[in-house]
């Protein structure tokens, strides 16, 4: 596999602190409960296989993905841990799941009929019940739904019952009122099942936030968890930022360089639109990474450190590059910052998500796949990905 790249922008990402952030997570709850990684959408954008290597590497026994193209992904590539998908996919690839030994998310008694009809060998289907107790999103809602899809279960014995999840709409959030409703009604509705005869040897409700927080509680969070943002080093909000259990290990960190810097006249144009002009002369700096990276335009005239101290960008970023502002000349090739430390200075997935009225979860999942994976373990570069030039080379 060709593994280098040649742009001078790319992710730094730290496997040691994902490893320390998954061995804290195991030490935090009872012996007895496994560990799902969730490495959907490329691992909130670190590298999916890379970040579930090594989850199973340090105590995580399952992964969860989003999409069965996500497992099948994993499967290839040789991870032989059991994988969930946690949405929905079409009934006409169970047997495909089958093949791979993938888990699905199952709540319509359609899908199952469809399913079943679908063209497949003796292989059984693995699947886990998804309940809605609350976030309005995909599952069974009432003990009818239950019972009629147990009841379309029940019709092909390759289908086997493996799992019974829900998922927590307000898990992160300081009031607990609604995260408690989820929970009572997440009990009753397994009562449902098993008084229908199905006792799924898994049982999973619990996120990073209610993973965090609840076990130290007594909480229960049945046999599994399902441990996604913290396990890259990101709180699940702003409100438990300052109330984690143990320290978080940042992953991600993203990194560009000057590939231009020149001095210009007091009232020169910079960028599209002609939107900024320089106040006085100015030293102005460019650096190779756009929207089209998913530094997204509206981060125009936020910061970027170079040299550890904070730069402005000016103008409107482009779809490749955009210029900051420099305090002095630079060298060519001087490293600049994005997300990370530099000098004494850093810039946070969660100060940027503060910028773009987001989460910290979108401002990792928005880095491109264009912008290349570097892999550090036990403080050595282990690997590289460079999904662009990996698609080049397989047309
Ligand atoms: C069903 C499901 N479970 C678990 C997770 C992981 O959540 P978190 O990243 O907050 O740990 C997600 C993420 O969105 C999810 O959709």
């Amino acid at each position: 596999m060709e593994t280098s790249f040649y742009r001078e922008t790319w992710a730094d990402i730290n496997l040691d602190a994902v490893a320390d952030n998954v061995a804290d997570m195991k030490k935090r709850i009872p012996e007895e409960t496994a560990l799902m990684a969730v490495v959907k959408a490329n691992g909130y954008g670190h590298g999916a296989l890379q970040v579930a290597r090594t989850a199973l590497a340090n105590g995580a026994e399952w992964l969860a993905v989003a999409i069965f193209d996500e497992a099948l992904a994993l499967r290839k590539n040789g991870i032989e841990a059991p994988i969930l998908v946690l949405s929905p996919i079409r009934p006409e690839d169970a047997g495909l799941a089958a093949k791979y030994h993938i888990s699905l998310t199952v709540f319509q008694k359609e899908w199952i009929s469809m399913a079943r009809k679908a063209d497949r060998n003796e292989e059984p289907v693995f699947l886990h019940i998804a309940c809605d107790t609350g976030m309005g999103r995909i599952g069974i809602r009432n003990d009818k739904e239950a019972e009629a899809l147990v009841e379309e279960i029940g019709k092909d014995r390759r289908f086997v019952v493996e799992g019974l999840f829900t998922h927590f709409a307000t898990a992160d959030q300081d009031d607990e009122a609604y995260f408690n409703e989820q929970y009572n009604r997440f009990e009753t509705m397994i009562d449902w099942i098993h008084d229908l005869g199905i006792h799924p040897p898994v049982i999973h409700c619990g996120n990073s936030a209610a993973t965090l927080k609840y076990p130290a509680e007594g909480r229960h969070l049945f046999n599994m968890v399902r441990y996604g943002i913290a396990m890259y080093g990101l709180s699940p909000s702003t409100e438990m930022a300052n109330k984690l259990p143990f320290p978080l290990k940042r992953a991600l960190s993203l990194h560009s360089r000057l590939v231009n810097v020149k001095k210009v006249e007091a009232g020169s144009a910079i960028g599209y639109g002609a939107t900024y002009r320089a106040e006085s002369e100015e030293w102005i700096g460019t650096v190779p990474i756009g929207y089209a990276d998913g530094w997204l335009r509206a981060l125009s005239g936020s910061d970027v450190l170079i040299g550890g101290e904070r730069c402005r960008i000016v103008g409107r970023i482009c779809m490749d590059q955009f210029m900051c502002r420099l305090p002095h000349e630079f060298p060519l090739g001087t490293e600049v910052t994005l997300i990370g430390k530099n000098g004494g200075e850093e810039i946070t997935a969660d100060g940027l998500a503060q910028k773009l009225q987001t989460i910290n979860y979108e401002i990792t999942c928005m880095i491109h796949p264009r912008v290349p994976r570097v892999f550090w373990k036990d403080g050595k570069k282990t690997g590289t990905v460079n999904p662009v030039l990996i698609s080049n080379m397989q047309q």
